[in-house]
């Protein structure tokens, strides 16, 4: 049998195989209010008929400033929470496991969507004022976003917003939750040096700069029951040797500060954190050197994405020891049916069966 068909046990919940739909924003939203439409329902539900084991809803929004866009999902009240509920239950239908990113855009947020431009969106189109460590705003010229350093109070209301939304994705029935704390939104900008020129308990050392991620992995932890897991996901590094920026040996430390927190499952991405942090290249695996690293230092277990596009290659990641989970972004959005596929091409069509309506089309 593939080991890419075996199961994951994570504390008392099992996924049932080793594919996860990576979080990706949708942008579907009709009315600016941050409530689940039938794209969600449709769009991760599709991907749970096709053979995923994990289904990972997109960066969803603990507060309405930290959305990227008007458009993004939010969790910020129980009707967020009633509206996500039947995806939720559709995806455990089934057979795949439901989860959720929880996340804050930070100096990121109030943008227009990716096929608007991505554009910085002044408060007379809708935007609003971001919060961040500190007061820059991203990208540095931007003009139309004022970005303000968070003070105590901000930090206090930005942990119980975390908790709060852990709550109402418990309640709406999800078993996986992911604190978002990658690709340069608020949580990484506390991490990095190149975002974070505080000097309070929360900026300078390691210690501190991490310090904010640790006690939202806390708050989630204690709002997520002892039988479901906890993944953050970090940013492996910033891709930026020359500068005072995070690096992988950062993030083996923090893996085993935040399992010591909580979390059951690192995924590994890596970048983001300013317009020139980014890996020169994205081809297949990009980014599981990282996710190696952090595991071999650590004993939490390991989500790796980026690139993963054939089944093969995805087996071969599991099979070899490399990572727990092989996480799929793209390649899911251009076939909903991958971990379908997959277990056909891997001759593990008994461990993953074709929904009875589609049997048809996948008869030898
Ligand atoms: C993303 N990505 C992303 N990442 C994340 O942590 N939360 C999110 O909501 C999103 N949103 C998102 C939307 C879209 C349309 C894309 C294409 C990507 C990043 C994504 O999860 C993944 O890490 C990367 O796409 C790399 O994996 P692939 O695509 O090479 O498999």
């Amino acid at each position: 049998m593939p080991d890419l068909f075996t199961s994951l046990d994570l504390r008392e919940t099992t996924l049932p195989n080793r594919l996860m739909v990576s979080p990706m924003c949708q942008y579907s939203v009709d009315a600016r209010d941050g409530l689940a439409t039938d794209w969600h329902l449709v769009h991760l539900g599709s991907r749970a008929v096709g053979g995923a084991g994990l289904v990972m809803a997109e960066a969803t929004a603990v507060e309405p400033a930290g959305r990227i866009t008007p458009q993004d999902l939010g969790l910020w009240s129980d009707e967020h929470r009633d509206a996500l509920a039947r995806t939720a239950a559709f995806v455990r239908e089934q057979g795949a496991i439901p989860g959720i990113q929880l996340a804050h855009a930070g100096r990121k947020a109030s943008k227009s969507r990716p096929w608007a431009g991505s554009e910085p969106l002044a408060p007379a189109d809708g935007g609003w004022e971001t919060i961040a460590p500190s007061d820059r705003p991203w990208p540095y010229d931007a003009g139309a976003t004022a970005t303000r350093a968070m003070d105590e109070s901000d930090i206090a209301g930005l942990i119980d917003a975390f908790r709060a939304a852990a709550r109402r994705a418990r309640e709406a029935g999800f078993l996986v939750a992911e604190v978002h704390a990658a690709h340069g939104y608020l949580l990484h900008e506390f991490l990095s040096p190149v975002t974070n020129e505080r000097r309070d308990a929360y900026g300078g050392s390691f210690e501190d700069r991490t310090r904010l991620v640790r006690e939202v992995t806390q708050a989630v932890r204690e709002e997520w029951p002892d039988d479901r897991p906890v993944f953050v996901r970090i940013s492996g590094t910033d891709w930026l040797p020359e500068r005072d920026a995070w690096t992988v040996a950062d993030s083996a430390r923090l893996a085993g500060d935040l399992a010591d927190c909580g979390a059951d499952l690192i995924d590994v991405s890596s970048g983001g954190i300013s317009p020139d942090s980014h890996p020169d290249w994205t081809g297949p695996n990009y980014q599981l050197a990282l996710a190696e690293h952090v595991r071999e230092a650590t004993d939490i277990a390991v989500g790796t994405v980026g690139g993963i596009t054939t089944a093969e290659q995805a087996e071969a990641i599991v099979r070899n020891d490399r990572a727990d989970l092989a996480i799929v972004g793209r390649e899911f959005l251009r076939d909903p049916y991958f971990g379908l596929r997959a277990a056909d091409r891997l001759d593990a069509r008994d461990r993953s069966p074709v929904p009875e309506q589609y049997e048809r089309a996948f008869e030898r």
